[in-house]
């Protein structure tokens, strides 16, 4: 006889974190609605400054989104055509895209097989007199191994949209690099009701030349001394932000506590469980464990409350709208391997220990 009493588990819910904070994010709200000062207002400034601390750096320069972030650090570089930029194809698309964007040329790495981060080996390989900057992509929440990847004498600009609140060797990511670009899309560790970005950074010339880009390339009002962007974190973001960033830890940490939940539960089966690198903490942005068949599983948990998605099921270098650049299957195996066996598991605060529960049973009804 089928229970009616079966458990749902969304895979994402970012509307269970407002229904948490409900009257403190409307009286943000309301806060700046009310006052009026819409565009880098007193909200963003301060959530700069709060973010900044909160990595470990200087500056915060808040900008439209994490893709914004990736290409106004590279443009502040003083990067484009002509250079070339190492970067990892097992990952979201924004970071290749932000060197595509100015012109300059991607060159892929192959990554990690348990941490799926960049091989500082392959990025070795790699580095030529043209190379301007690496992008590490701290995957999932925990980092690249930033101490092999600087000993490449290359500027790093860390990718931590996945990774705010990590930390690498004690110290928190985003501001070990020059810069540090992160993301506030609704589903991320830090999530605003829409887009944002910030970069970090310790360097004040950086983030002056930051702070121009992201405003049409002006520093007093209508005098553009270079080529900019219209890039703002927008002040009700910022306010709302403002609001959540103080419950990060706490959420990290219940993350952290729901992915040892699953690591308990799934003990034992033929699955890859995540791996946490030497030197970090990880915030499990995504829990995902790696199987043979996975299409199968995947498959068997949709049927059963648990639907899931893939990230990544084709790697960048394999993406139609690169296809004039010349990269084939086969160039990048590991990114291609594990493309086709990970499995990302339902993962974020709300998730209660009733839900994770369900999770766990149905992948052990699969193998049994
Ligand atoms: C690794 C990575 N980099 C960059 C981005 C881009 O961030 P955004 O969506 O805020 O533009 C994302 C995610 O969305 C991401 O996952």
């Amino acid at each position: 006889m089928r229970l009616f009493s079966r458990v749902n588990v969304p895979f994402l819910n970012p509307a269970a974190q407002f229904a948490a904070l409900r009257t403190d994010i409307l009286a943000a709200v309301e806060g700046v609605l009310a006052k009026g000062h819409y565009i880098l207002g007193p909200n963003v400034a301060a959530f700069e400054r709060e973010v900044a601390a909160f990595c470990g750096a200087k500056f915060g320069i808040g900008v439209n989104s994490g893709s914004d972030a990736l290409t106004l650090a590279l443009k502040a570089l003083g990067i484009g055509p002509g250079d070339e930029v190492i970067t990892t194809p097992f990952t979201y698309i924004a970071p290749s895209e932000s060197i595509h964007q100015l012109g300059a040329q991607i060159v892929f790495a192959d990554i990690d097989p348990r941490r799926f981060t960049l091989d500082p080996a392959e990025v070795a390989r790699l580095v030529t007199p043209r190379t301007k900057a690496i992008i590490p992509v701290h995957l999932f929440g925990q980092a690249a191994p930033l101490d092999e990847l600087a000993k490449l004498g290359v500027p790093l600009v860390e990718d931590c949209a996945q990774a705010i609140g990590a930390t690498f060797q004690g110290r928190p990511v985003a501001g070990q690099g020059v810069l540090g670009c992160l993301s506030f899309y609704p589903t991320k560790n830090l999530g605003a009701c829409g887009d944002g970005g910030m970069v970090v950074t310790n360097d004040e010339a950086l983030a002056k030349r930051l702070k121009m880009l992201r405003v049409h390339g002006i520093e007093r009002r209508y005098f553009h001394d270079i080529h900019g962007y219209n890039s703002r974190l927008d002040e009700l973001q910022a306010a709302i932000l403002r609001v959540k960033l103080p419950h990060l830890a706490g959420w990290n940490a219940r993350r952290a506590a729901l992915a040892a939940r699953y690591d308990a539960g799934l003990a034992g089966l033929p699955l890859d469980l995540p791996t946490v690198g030497v030197g970090n903490s990880h915030i499990y942005h995504v829990y995902a464990v790696l199987s043979d068949r996975r299409d199968a599983l995947q498959a068997h948990l949709a049927a059963n409350g648990v639907p899931t998605i893939i990230y990544y099921p084709q790697p960048m270098h394999l993406q139609q709208c690169y296809a004039d650049q010349g990269w084939k299957a086969g160039d990048f195996p590991v990114a291609e391997a594990v493309s086709r066996r990970i499995l990302p598991l339902p993962m974020y605060p709300e998730l209660t220990d009733e839900q994770a529960d369900h999770v766990i049973a149905q992948i052990r009804a699969f193998f049994a």
